[in-house]
């Protein structure tokens, strides 16, 4: 992790710092300077519509730029399009089509600068994480190309006992619709254009409204690499607006989505309802994720992992740990080290490298954790709370927070945010902890620290969850290393960064 003052304890400038400060100093540029708009992209054309300004997350008076809104009709103009151009793009072999993410590739990191800075202020993540951010994107686009040649240029074939040979071949479906989240506003939104354009098909994106502008940047390097302009559309606007249209239509060969488990399942009900073929919902959605820790673990790295995933990115992962299980014979040292490393952690105004949590993404998730804590204030014994300081004043910013808490049923929802939630159990009831983890219906990340690989391999095994992370934290999935993705009311599979993704994006056929 990069230190604010970047020296050795010698005080000597370190490596990195030849080509940070170059790097910082274009970041800070762009934080100044630029104000960026979005706007609906139909085409290769931009459109007009209804606009609305972009305030930071780190300080609500500064504007960050403006979006316009699509409209229905521009939906329907956008749905058209990529229809229209689905023919000619799934007949190119997917090895020409993945040459436009590599160069996109390119053109994001030629563009990291400005890319970080966008991030930073219109989505409010850390400096670090906008680095990440766009590390991942990049991780995408250059991850799936190999895998849709692998799977789609060079038909499968089976030789039976006669010597017959029969061939299987992958196929785009059509017109797909990707709805991305602010969480990842950049990873997330590319890794499914990215997955469903090499794949053969053509895409109508809706990116969340809160993060269209670093969408909308993002598709300008698209066109600027070449690529036909009608096999991409992208819509800024609210679900409210956008969502029954792009869900509903008949055109639709299929929907992108990662959000919330509630608006998976209207999305699968909007798809149903249609009297149309039956199409592929490829959902990516919440989770109540837990972290179980037994007494034969290494408290430090313990403490070490649990502030990771629990306050890193403000908690706005959904891969993010919500719930702590320590075995009762290590709980207070566990419990005194996280409440001493909470006081270390800087929450607020960034310089460019010293803050560990930054704001939340709106007023409406603020509220929604305040009060949240407030009710936890009531009910449950606080572990400790970082103090805001002044410079949060204007920003959304939650406290980092941990209380101590009987069971995960306690909690009838998903918290997003920097709220840790710990519970003490008894070695006889790990089978007790690991069912009431499985009970809440949720499967998106499990952590385990464990020294007994008897331990680990049960808790593993016994788990019904998407990613299980042993000894380590349980964020941060690597593309191509960790597919992820999860089970149950966390998503329908399969994991994006993974080999089995893109299939779920193309149809197969058969020849005989
Ligand atoms: N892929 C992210 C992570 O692993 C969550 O969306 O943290």
């Amino acid at each position: 992790v990069f230190g604010d003052d970047r020296k050795n304890s010698m005080g000597v400038a370190t490596d990195i710092d030849s080509e940070w400060t170059p790097f910082a100093e274009k970041v800070s540029a762009f934080m100044e300077q630029v104000e960026w708009h979005a706007a609906p992209l139909v085409n290769g054309q931009i459109l007009d519509g209804e606009k609305h300004s972009v305030t930071s997350p780190y300080d609500n008076r500064q504007q960050v730029g403006t979006i316009s809104f699509a409209s229905q009709q521009q939906a329907s103009l956008a749905l058209d399009t990529a229809a229209a151009s689905f023919s000619s793009w799934s007949a190119l072999k997917a090895e020409e089509r993945g040459e436009y993410l590599l160069l996109l590739a390119d053109k994001l990191e030629e563009n990291l600068p400005e890319l970080v800075a966008l991030c930073h202020r219109e989505a409010g993540k850390t400096v670090h994480d906008s680095i990440d951010e766009v590390r991942e994107a990049v991780d995408f686009l250059r991850y799936y190309p190999g895998e849709a040649k692998a799977l789609m240029d060079t038909p499968e074939t089976y030789t039976d006992f006669t010597g017959l040979t029969r061939s299987v071949s992958h196929q785009g479906r059509g017109v797909f619709t990707c709805i991305s989240p602010w969480n990842f506003p950049l990873a997330i939104f590319i890794g499914q254009v990215a997955a469903a354009l090499v794949a053969g098909n053509t895409v109508v994106a809706k990116p969340a409204e809160q993060t269209s502008l670093i969408a909308f940047r993002a598709i300008q390097l698209l066109l600027e690499t070449g690529i036909p302009a009608g096999v991409i559309q992208l819509l800024p606007g609210t679900g409210a607006e956008l969502g029954s249209l792009l869900t509903s239509d008949e055109r639709i060969a299929g929907v992108a989505f990662t959000g919330s488990t509630p608006t998976a399942q209207r999305i699968n009900r909007s798809l149903a309802s249609r009297n149309a073929e039956p199409v592929p919902l490829i959902a990516e959605t919440g989770g109540q994720n837990a972290m179980i820790v037994d007494s034969t673990a290494l408290p430090e790295q313990v403490v070490r992992d649990v502030l990771r995933s629990a306050f890193a990115s403000a908690g706005q992962r959904c891969s993010a740990l919500r719930v702590l299980y320590v075995q009762q014979d290590i709980a207070d040292r566990v419990v005194a080290l996280i409440r001493g490393a909470m006081s270390e952690l800087s929450v607020g105004k960034p310089s460019l490298l010293s803050t560990d949590v930054g704001p939340v993404i709106d007023e409406t998730a603020q509220k929604k954790l305040l009060s949240h804590i407030a009710e936890m204030e009531r009910h449950a014994e606080k572990v400790a709370a970082v103090k805001l300081n002044g410079a949060c004043e204007h920003g959304t910013f939650v406290p980092p927070t941990a209380f101590e808490i009987d069971s995960i049923s306690r909690l009838d929802q998903e918290h997003f945010g920097p709220i840790l939630h710990i519970v003490r159990y008894h070695a006889d009831e790990l089978d007790q902890v690991i069912d009431q983890i499985n009970q809440t219906g949720f499967g998106l990340t499990l952590g385990v620290h464990s020294r007994n690989e008897g331990t680990y391999r049960h808790i593993d095994q016994r788990a019904r969850v998407g990613n299980c992370y042993i000894n380590r934290d349980q964020v941060g999935a690597m593309v191509g290393v960790q597919p992820f993705g999860g089970q149950g009311l966390s998503g329908t599979g399969p994991k994006a960064g993974g080999p089995h993704y893109l299939h779920r994006f193309t149809k197969v056929e058969a020849s005989a």
